[in-house]
This record gives C-alpha cells, sequence and structure tokens, in this order.
C-alpha cells in the first residue's frame, strides 16, 4: 500500500535524518529503489516528474505499476508516489490517479497566486489523506525542459506557504538540478537557517540532490531538511554502467542482447546508488 509522506517526514524532522525521494522513469528503475528501501529497511519516496509520467504512458499507469509492485514484490517500509514538480492540473490529475502524495510547484508564479492555488490543493490534499509539498524560490536548473531560475527564497514567503498547512516545503537556497557547476557557491546556509527559524516544524525538502557534497547535505539536514531529492545521479550511474557492459562487447556474447541482461548492470548501479544516499541521509533502519 502506498502511504502519504506525512508520517515519515514528520519522524525524520523529530530525528535528524532525511527521506530521499528517487526519481524513476521505467519498471527497472523502481524495481531497483523499491528492493533498496527494503532492504535497508528505510522509507522512501517515489518521485514522478511530468514528463516521466507521460514517458510511462499517464499517472494512471504508474500508480498502477507502483502499487502492483509494491504488493508482488512484498515491500513492507512506507512508499509513498509523488509527484515532482507538479503543475495545478497536474496534481489534479495526481491525486486522480491514485498518487499518495503531491507536489504543487507555484514558485513561478506571483507569491499571491501561489498562495491562492496552494492553498485549494491544500484542502483537497487534506480531504483525501494525501501530503502536499509546496515550492517557493525556484530551484535552478534544467528538468523535463523546466528552467528554474536558481533563486533564494524569501523566509518571509516560504512561512506564508508553510502556514496554509503544507506537510512540506522545498525553497531554493542555491541549489539546482542536474550537476553543479564547477564554479557553483555552495548552499546558502544561512537563508536556510532563517526558513527553519521561521517555519518551525515544518520538513523542508532539498531538491537537486545529485552531486551535493556529503557535508554540505549533512549540514542542511541539521538546519532542517527531511527530504532530499535525488534523480541525475541514477541516471549518470545507470547510463556508466550500461555503457561499460557495451563497450565490453558483452550484448555480442550467447544472450547478452537479452534486455534483461543488458538492464542488469544498469539496475545494480542505481541500487548501489540509492543505498550509498541512504546511508548519508540517516534513513537506513528507519522504516
Ligand atoms: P537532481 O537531478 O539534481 O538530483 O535533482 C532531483 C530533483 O530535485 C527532483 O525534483
Amino acid at each position: 500500500m502506498l502511504v502519504s509522506a506525512k508520517e515519515m517526514l514528520t519522524k525524520a524532522k523529530e530525528g535528524k535524518y532525511a527521506v530521499g525521494q528517487f526519481n524513476i522513469n521505467n519498471l527497472e528503475w523502481t524495481k531497483a529503489i523499491l528492493l533498496t528501501a527494503q532492504e535497508q529497511n528505510s522509507p522512501v519516496i517515489l518521485g514522478v516528474s511530468e514528463g516521466a509520467g507521460k514517458y510511462m504512458c499517464g499517472f494512471k499507469t504508474v500508480a498502477a505499476m507502483v502499487s502492483a509492485m509494491v504488493d508482488s514484490l512484498g515491500i513492507t517500509v512506507p512508499v509513498a508516489l509523488h509527484l515532482d514538480h507538479g503543475s495545478y492540473e497536474g496534481a489534479k490529475a495526481c491525486i486522480e490517479a491514485g498518487f499518495s502524495s503531491i507536489m504543487f510547484d507555484g514558485s513561478h508564479y506571483p507569491i499571491e497566486e501561489n498562495v491562492a492555488k496552494t492553498k485549494e490543493l491544500v484542502a483537497i490534499c487534506d480531504s483525501k489523506g494525501l501530503s502536499l509539498e509546496a515550492e517557493v524560490g525556484a530551484i535552478g536548473g534544467e528538468e523535463d525542459g523546466v528552467v528554474g531560475g536558481g533563486e533564494v527564497a524569501d523566509p518571509k514567503e516560504c512561512k506564508m506557504i508553510a502556514d496554509l498547512g503544507v506537510t512540506m516545503l522545498a525553497a531554493g537556497i542555491g541549489n539546482i538540478h542536474g550537476v553543479y557547476p564547477e564554479n557553483w557557491a555552495g548552499l546558502r546556509f544561512d537563508t536556510l537557517d532563517a526558513i527553519q527559524q521561521l517555519t518551525g516544524k515544518m520538513p523542508l525538502v532539498l531538491h537537486g540532490g545529485t552531486g551535493i557534497p556529503a557535508d554540505m547535505i549533512k549540514k542542511a539536514i541539521s538546519l532542517g531538511v527531511s527530504k532530499i531529492n535525488v534523480n541525475t545521479e541514477c541516471q549518470l550511474a545507470f547510463a556508466a554502467a550500461t555503457r561499460q557492459y557495451i563497450e565490453a562487447g558483452k550484448d555480442r556474447q550467447g544472450k547478452g542482447f537479452d534486455p534483461r541482461k543488458l538492464l542488469a548492470p544498469g539496475f545494480e548501479a542505481i541500487k548501489e546508488t540509492v543505498k550509498e544516499k541512504m546511508e548519508l541521509f540517516g534513513s537506513v533502519n528507519k522504516a
């Protein structure tokens, strides 16, 4: 059964660790993440962007695949199926399709409009027992064609959105999606600290988890980050392992072209990446 992310994130905030959100792209991705969460006895959040949802034949297909897989694999750790950077329409479609958690990213709207739309979705999600993530201050970099400006959020605006009753709040603190450029200035801990001082117990979300050094991750967790999103790092690990397999000519040996063999090294590489992140975030044995 899929669960809301509320309980796992409340516990994470209290226990000073973070739950990983790992984005899924297909069946192999989903299976690798679910099995690793079970092996590590860790709660987990599966992230689905609108682009990935389309790629996987729509949110209904995704919800059906994930629910069935949780059941067939005998997964007992808490699993939330979460829309990542949802539009207002996308949020409604995922609620309809059976997702257990929603992100509404209204960061590109003027704050008044972000507040109004988030407020409406808080009421819907509350009535259905779903968790809701809101965003203030666009996260930089590109994700699925959506380019964010890399803003640093205004803590007072964060407080306005947090007070609407959302479950968790993503705020731009100099983080960006994808690989960080060499001249990246690092996370803005002064802003994160100011946001936490105003929002108190609200679990904070750190997007762009790929490539953030371990010491910065730990410091962010100490300042109230309870959910960390990772996408690109699993993609890079999958691509590198697949490249190695093909460059070694293994697809030409015996039945090495069989997708169950060809995709196996990439699958294992995703598992290894997810395991490392769960250890770093401190969510192992917190199911
Ligand atoms: P990365 O691709 O940089 O890991 O970011 C993932 C993310 O924030 C998804 O919302």
